[in-house]
């Protein structure tokens, strides 16, 4: 059964889901208390961001060793029973996977520092000698300022990220070797796919050439007929993903790989996910498209149409652990370019409209063929945090560009289980890695429960219909329709979304199933997405 073409897979990051042992950071066996809610929730899989031991210098991706759990999470016994505990309950379980870089307390790195220039231990990471007084190259960090950091000897090394992130050299094939036992060593513990970090990032241009343009904060070519950088996107690394999918058929049941690749257009995106190579791919195209029924609809059939021309299921998303959370995003003003991240000084996103928005634009996206994944905390309506205080600051972007970036602390921030526990809930004390907005007290996830019309319950009934009703399997028909409006049938419902200030009027016989806001007679309100069954 391939159970991944439609599944609902819902992001956990570990720091911010659930804290066990009060030490303000979310752990393994507080993700293993809290499994009930997403089999209530109604999803199919989850996805667990690195939890493998890390100075945490990106947040654990930075990986020391990808064969164990740091002690701030838990132990490797922690992980199995997660596997085991999630299974009985029918969730799979997907791993983070981060190929193209380890950290910089990692062993192999570690014996790199120690070599010369030009030995063996030097060459599973992209060492170069600098242009005269400078780096190797003009390249950038995606976090801010150069891509490379220099020895006491005089040599460079390359990372695309922090410095305590350097990148493999995935031209060794002791690195290729490595990272087959690493997915074999998971695979044999029972996970059920692997979320492939900077998939398009592990193949470098092999002349290192330079580049001048920006590198596009973890984005990838850009708009058709741009130059392709010489870092992201290159055509080998299809073959380390066809390797990697023998691996993963060998194996019992439908193991899958996701790549996480910034890739556009998506008919680049698409080779990703050719038969054999990768499963999905995330699709960003479609998390950046703005709120207009005309981006929505060109974004949607683009990627349908790049997805089925490989045999690929499409895939959805609309927030995770490195953008803005869709219900402050869609609180800024139309065609506002996607933030990194807000700051108490930028213009605040309307809370109101962002959440209202949030919701129609979640019950469009379930309604999709294809498989959907959700960021924990938005089936709670959770904002971005917006008014962090500078001290409290973690992400490497805030500090590599002197806070000219704030970074993606905003939509990282604990979750709120029950409004009136310390933490709200996240664990047994008042700690929290990240300070909570008192905005979550009336959104956890207590209040909500049971309450018609929460965001949690509009989240569970719309997965409960769309399995009911096979969407993720199904067949987009556009309905062409009149004024600001975006309509299509999948099966048998028939789904629309006013995005005008004008009420849509929907067709005579049409029995609204689910709405995202209330709506009276069949007058569907402005920002609201409808699901309706045609009798
Ligand atoms: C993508 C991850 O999602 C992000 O959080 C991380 O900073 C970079 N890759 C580098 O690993």
């Amino acid at each position: 059964m391939k159970w991944w073409r439609d599944a609902v897979i819902y992001q956990i990051y570990p720091r911010s889901f659930a804290d066990s042992d009060g030490d303000g950071i979310g752990d393994l066996p507080g993700i293993i208390g809290r499994l009930d809610h997403l089999a209530a929730l109604g999803v199919d899989a989850v996805w667990l961001s690195p939890f493998y031991p890390s100075p945490q210098a990106d947040a654990g991706y930075d990986v020391a060793d990808y064969r164990s759990v740091d002690p701030l999470f838990g132990r490797l016994a922690d992980a199995d029973e997660l596997i085991a505990s999630a299974h009985a309950r029918g969730l799979r379980v997907i791993v983070d996977l981060v190929p193209n870089h380890t950290s910089s307390q990692h062993v192999w790195f570690q014996e790199a520092l120690a070599a010369a220039p030009g030995s063996r231990e030097r060459d599973r990471y992209v060492f170069r000698d600098g242009r005269g007084d400078g780096p190797p190259n003009s390249w950038q960090s995606v976090f801010g300022g150069d891509a490379w950091t220099r020895l006491p000897d005089g040599q460079w090394y390359l990372h695309l990220f922090d410095a305590g992130q350097p990148d493999l050299n995935w031209d060794n094939p002791e690195v290729r070797a490595e990272f087959e036992d690493i997915l074999r060593f998971w695979l044999d513990r029972g996970v059920d796919g692997f979320r492939v970090d900077v998939a398009h990032g592990l193949v470098k241009q092999a002349d290192l050439a330079d580049w001048h343009l920006p590198m596009m904060p973890l984005t990838g070519p850009g708009a058709e007929g741009a130059p392709r950088p010489p870092m992201w996107d290159q055509d080998g690394v299809h073959e380390i993903y066809r390797r990697w999918r023998k691996i993963l058929d060998s194996y019992e049941g439908e193991r899958i790989l996701v790549a996480e690749a910034w890739v556009q257009p998506a008919e680049r995106l698409a080779a990703y996910v050719r038969p054999d190579e990768m499963h999905q791919a995330f699709n960003f195209e479609y998390l950046e498209a703005s709120w207009t029924p005309a981006d929505q609809h060109s974004v949607i059939s683009r990627s349908l149409a790049a997805s089925a021309a490989v045999g690929a299921p499409t895939t959805w998303v609309l927030s995770n652990h490195d953008v803005v959370r869709h219900a402050s995003r869609l609180g800024l003003p139309v065609g506002t370019p996607r933030p990194n991240g807000i700051a108490a000084g930028d213009p605040q996103p309307d809370a109101g409209l962002g959440l209202r928005r949030a919701r129609a634009a979640t019950l469009l996206m379930l309604a999709l063929p294809g498989s959907a994944y959700l960021y924990q905390g938005e089936e709670l309506g959770l904002p971005e945090h917006t008014t962090l205080p500078a001290e409290a600051r973690q992400d490497p972007t805030w500090f590599r560009t002197d806070g000219a970036s704030v970074g993606r602390d905003g939509c990282r921030v604990p979750i709120p289980w029950e409004a009136d526990a310390p933490s709200y809930g996240f664990g047994p004390t008042d700690r929290s890695w990240l300070p909570q907005p008192a905005a979550f007290g009336e959104l956890a996830l207590d209040r909500q429960v049971g309450v018609p019309g929460s965001t949690y319950e509009l989240y569970v009934a719309a997965l409960r219909l769309r399995r009911a009703h096979a969407l993720g399997h199904g067949e987009l028909t556009w309905v062409p329709t009149p004024g600001e409006v975006l309509s299509f049938t999948n099966g048998d419902l028939l789904v629309l979304t006013n995005f005008g200030p004008v009420p849509a009027e929907l067709p005579a016989g049409a029995e609204i199933l689910l709405s995202s806001e209330p709506v009276a007679g069949r007058e569907v309100p402005t920002d609201v997405t409808v699901w309706a069954r045609l009798t």
